[in-house]
């Protein structure tokens, strides 16, 4: 089975999206970056960083034998995710087929607006106050698989498609790295990784659960099937059981009395359906504040 966090990155240009993943990866790691275009300008900036590059033309060779030998490559990187990142060719169905669900891209519009090419003059001549970018998964249809996130920019008076493209440049790179790592990232892959960012901390298995502890005291438990009912659920600390019944009543669809822990002033978070990984991220952080020693506290000046 292929590793979804080993990613590889298709480009076609000058590969500032590619930059941007590369920069920001969170939950995957960039594997290989191919090109098309054997003299794409991202390819010399991949090479500068050390990364493995593969480049091949399909001109000569046409695009079977092109894209048989580009997924030996991908196969041969132990590839599990293709991100493509101003890659400009269309993808056979065959292709498309043996890595269904494993390929994702960006693309300049507020999809399902404005598929295909020149998306910024056609925002502009429909009159529209705003434009985005959108990253979505890859199938047969052009620009048509499943949106997995979308930035909207404004349009502003006497934008042209050259300072609009630019303004949503600036928006891609923001959005594709974020997305991404969603994608790739299981929920306790993302609180593993939130959770062992904060100091002197460690995961041990409690009760058969993944636990993040800082010295002794626990400040995380992530938990399957809390309560019976299918729901994941991270546990964590509150400072006290009147910020836990505050956080229980304002909040019931994301905040849960976990068994066990509640007497102690804990809340189960859900982590099914559309979390708000922010606030998880930032109650994770506050947890690990009430369980870390004084002396950690003050050297982390939090
Ligand atoms: C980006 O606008 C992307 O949305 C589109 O092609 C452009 C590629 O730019 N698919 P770069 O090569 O990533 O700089």
């Amino acid at each position: 089975m292929s590793n979804s966090k080993r990613v590889a990155i298709l480009i076609s240009g000058r590969g500032s999206n590619m930059m941007a993943l590369v920069e920001q990866a969170r939950g995957y790691e960039v594997v290989l970056v191919a090109s098309d275009k054997p003299d794409a300008p991202g390819l010399g900036w991949a090479r500068a960083r050390g990364l493995a590059t593969f480049a091949l033309s399909p001109g000569g060779i046409g695009k079977a034998r092109y894209e048989a030998q580009l997924d030996a490559a991908l196969r041969e990187a132990e590839v599990g995710t293709i991100a493509l990142a101003g890659y400009m060719r269309l993808i056979s169905d065959d292709f498309v087929a043996r890595w269904r669900g494993r390929i994702v891209n960006i693309h300049p519009s507020l999809l399902p607006l404005y598929k295909g090419l020149d998306t910024h003059a056609r925002a502009i001549a429909a009159g529209d106050a705003h434009a985005g970018c959108s990253v979505h998964v890859v199938t047969e249809e052009l620009d048509g698989g499943a949106v997995l996130g979308q930035s909207r920019v404004a349009i502003l008076p006497g934008d042209d498609t050259e300072t609009l493209a630019a303004r949503v440049l600036t928006a891609e790179h923001a959005l594709y790295p974020r997305i991404l790592s969603e994608y790739v990232m299981t929920p306790l892959d993302r609180i593993r990784d939130t959770a062992l960012k904060l100091p002197e901390t460690e995961e041990r298995p409690s009760h058969g659960q993944p636990t993040f502890f800082v010295g002794e005291n626990q400040f995380a438990q992530v938990r399957d099937d809390h309560h019976g009912d299918g729901r994941h659920v991270v546990c964590v600390r509150t400072s006290d059981q009147d910020e836990q019944a505050m956080l229980l009543e304002a909040a019931p669809d994301i905040y849960s009395r976990p068994a066990y822990l509640a007497s102690s002033g804990w809340v189960g978070m859900t982590l099914s359906g559309d979390v708000d990984w922010p606030l998880v991220e930032d109650r994770i952080a506050r947890s690990w504040e009430l369980a870390a020693p004084a002396r950690l506290l003050e050297a982390g000046g939090r």
